[in-house]
């Protein structure tokens, strides 16, 4: 495969420091929080956009708040490749996570230097992916992908807003959410670039890794409910206190996932209410996220979870609710596309490592609709979620030589 002429290194410089760019904007002053559909969603359109239209991409914005840019292929009618990645953010983010893989699918586009293919390249910034504001995950891809369900519209986020009164707000209309989906006959693939987010790269010291699979992930909101009361004139033994018992939990929950190999299970989030150093705590919401390369195994951890709350609170005379927020089953990437990729990682020189996404990716959403590969680039230290994540400007690099290696190679197929 014949890439010279293109020059690598400035690309990935230039996508890196775009997502330096897109880091700007943010919710809160001085760290990077960006979740679905917040005001900075819009500087972030603005901006890409801008970078598109420079492409000569026709950029349109869904109903769901995904911005797309259509670069034509030979002729009108060409089928679709896909591209792309997440810009919304966790909070107190890296730029990295999700950028990344918008800003090197441009930088793709601008390597092709104005060259039409077989089909046509559409680059994909998906609006919500982190589950931070409504605390269900991959709501960009659910709609792009056929696969958003209406009730998804009345979550709440922590102002009570609805998703429908956030699409609104943004000035989109929740009506036209089917109309974002696309036709699964037209589109012949998606590639996701992502950072790895684990240390397993760079121990090996490799640049790329290529995603076999991403694991199943199952999202709960879990409460205990006690009796709020005076904390100085309640002696111990006629409390109800929902943190403590939220506490004793959480213990346990870090206990059954380490007894279990390749179990993970996280409680992020945890509200007390009503909230005073002098209240006992007589309510307590949390999140509960447990992931697992095998479904049955998550399934029963998360059954088993639950019983294990239920025994505490029937012991401290609590009451226990939850509801399931998300239910992703595991998904393996796409054989074919895969092998594709793993045959220009190889012919750019760079050693084929085949791995397992423990986190989730819009890939996996990406996937029910057509073939998806994810290859994945070093994490410095291994860190992501972190506003310290960081990327080697030769891995972004490499990653593009197999990104056009790949485009070509797909072209030649067509
Ligand atoms: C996304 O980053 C996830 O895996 O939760
Ligand atoms: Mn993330
Ligand atoms: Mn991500």
């Amino acid at each position: 495969m014949n890439l010279s002429g293109v020059d690598f290194a400035q690309l990935a410089q230039e996508a890196l420091k775009r997502c330096q760019v897109l880091s700007c904007f943010s919710e809160e002053p001085g760290r990077l929080t960006r979740t679905f559909l917040s005001p900075p969603m819009r500087e972030v359109h603005r901006t890409l956009a801008g970078w598109m239209e420079e492409l000569g991409m026709a950029v349109r914005v869904d109903a769901l708040g995904n911005l797309i840019g259509h670069y034509p292929g030979h002729s009108p009618n060409a089928p679709l490749f896909l591209l792309g990645s997440h810009v919304d953010t966790v909070r107190d983010a890296g730029a990295y996570d999700g950028a990344l893989g918008v800003t090197l699918a441009l930088a793709l586009i601008g390597g092709l230097g104005g060259k039409r293919l077989p089909f046509a390249l559409e680059v994909i910034a998906f609006s919500e992916e982190e589950g931070v504001r409504f605390g269900v995950p991959f709501l960009g891809s659910k709609a792009v992908t056929g696969q958003f369900e209406p009730d998804l519209l009345r979550l709440k986020d922590a102002q009570g807003q609805t998703v429908a009164e956030a699409i609104r707000a943004f000035g989109l209309e929740p009506a036209h959410i089917p109309q974002a989906a696309y036709n699964p006959a037209q589109v012949k693939g998606f590639l996701e670039f992502h950072i790895e987010q684990g240390p397993v790269l760079e121990a090996l010291g490799y640049p790329l890794g290529l995603v076999e699979g991403i694991v199943g992930q199952s999202r709960l909101e879990v409460a205990f409910r006690g009796q709020a009361g005076h904390a100085g004139t309640t002696p111990m033994h006629l409390r109800k206190d929902a943190l403590a018992g939220a506490a004793e939990w959480m213990v346990l929950v870090e206990r059954e996932a380490r007894d279990e190999p390749g179990l993970v299970a996280t409680v992020g989030l945890i509200t007390a209410l009503p909230g005073a150093a002098n209240v006992i705590p007589g309510e307590v919401r949390m999140s509960l996220d447990v992931r697992h390369p095998y479904d049955e195994v998550r399934s029963l951890a998360v059954a088993n979870l639950v019983t294990r709350a239920q025994q505490v609170a029937q012991r401290r005379g609590l009451e226990l609710g939850y509801r399931t927020l998300h239910e992703q089953p595991a998904v393996p990437c796409d054989p074919k596309l895969s092998e594709m990729l793993a045959l220009s990682v190889q012919a750019q020189g760079y050693p084929v490592h085949r791995m397992v996404s423990g986190a989730g990716h819009d890939a996996m959403i990406m996937s029910a609709l057509c073939p998806s590969a994810l290859l994945f680039l070093r994490s410095p230290g291994g860190l992501s979620h972190h506003p310290e994540e960081s990327v080697w400007p030769q891995d972004a690099e490499a990653a593009l030589r197999v990104g056009l290696d790949f485009l070509h190679r797909l072209a030649a197929e067509a």
